[in-house]
């Protein structure tokens, strides 16, 4: 049945706080969804999953300033609020969580007055944070901002963004904060393009051409199983199914759980993908 009673949004630390009290208050377990927004039927699958597990479901909604870097699209990263609320609706959310920067980051987004997050270097140095210099500080220091506002039992996260995941795993491991993270599988469109709020910004014609990501994914997880582990071979013979207009920032292979560089394809490899096609970057990956 479709729920009908539309889902608040809280804009203020204070007033979120005084809710989620109330929650606790009647034992509810809490679980929370953080986003960016321009919600697609990825982020749904993380709602649906905290529904499944959890008395409560709070998103959040905030496109956080302080992991973009200066040339990046934050200014035009799609914001649509009305959309995402009707979505929240009738995936039963409880709260929606939709600060102002000025809220979040009442001093400005001045790291020389601010006790930023820095997840250690070799889980930054390598995949999106080689060319992102500096965007896991602030993914790291806004969800444990996100943590401490909103306290959840269990908090999910996809593996679309891996990287995200191991680091904010191991924040959560070394200081000891008590939530769950809930690790979720990629969500993909019928043709196999993870949805990202990016394909937004994709031509019919790039959209097109940006299918063979997943295809040349699925080869190195079909290379491996008919014996091939050299990654060097993997990736040489997979990299020729992209399209040629796209153009490679990486096609790398990791450990998933250590982030450590592997030269022989095993179980739990992550095989990790980035690439921009008419200037719009776009990342995927897939667990062997
Ligand atoms: P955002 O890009 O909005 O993603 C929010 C969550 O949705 C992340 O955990 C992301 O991995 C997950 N997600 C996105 N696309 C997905 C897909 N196709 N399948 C499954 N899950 C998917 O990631 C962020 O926001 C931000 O960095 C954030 C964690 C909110 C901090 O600002």
């Amino acid at each position: 049945m479709e729920n009908t009673l539309e889902t608040g949004i809280i804009d203020n630390i204070a007033e979120i706080r005084q809710e989620i009290k109330k929650f606790r208050d009647k034992n509810a377990i809490i679980g929370f969804v953080p986003t960016m927004g321009a919600l697609h039927v990825g982020h749904e699958s993380l709602i649906a999953k905290a529904r499944q597990d959890c008395d409560i479901v709070i998103v959040s909604i905030f496109v956080n300033p302080t992991q973009f870097g200066p040339k990046e699209d934050f200014d035009k990263y799609p914001r649509q609020p009305e959309e995402d609320r009707k979505i929240c609706t009738k995936q039963g959310v409880n709260l929606i969580f939709a600060p102002s920067p000025e809220e979040m980051y009442p001093q400005g987004m001045c790291y020389n007055d601010f006790t930023a997050i820095v997840p250690p270097k070799f889980y930054q140095d390598k995949l999106c944070g080689k060319s992102r210099i500096g965007h896991f500080n602030g993914v790291a220091t806004v969800v444990l901002k996100l943590f401490n506002i909103i306290n959840p039992d269990k908090a999910y996260f996809g593996q679309k963004d891996a990287q995200q995941l191991v680091i904010i795993k191991k924040m959560v491991q070394d200081l000891n904060i008590p939530v769950q993270i809930v690790p979720c599988p990629i969500v993909r469109e019928p043709d196999g393009l993870a949805c990202s709020s990016r394909n937004k910004y994709l031509s019919e014609e790039s959209r097109k051409k940006a299918v063979s990501i997943y295809k040349a994914l699925k080869k190195m997880k079909e290379l491996y199983i008919s014996g091939v582990d050299s990654v060097f071979r993997a990736i040489e013979e997979s990299e020729s199914l992209l399209h040629r207009d796209l153009e490679i920032e990486y096609f790398e292979v990791y450990d998933f759980e250590t982030l450590m560089p592997v030269d022989k394809i095993k179980q739990n490899s992550l095989v990790a993908i980035a690439v921009k096609i008419d200037g719009v970057r776009l990342i995927d990956n897939l667990t062997i």
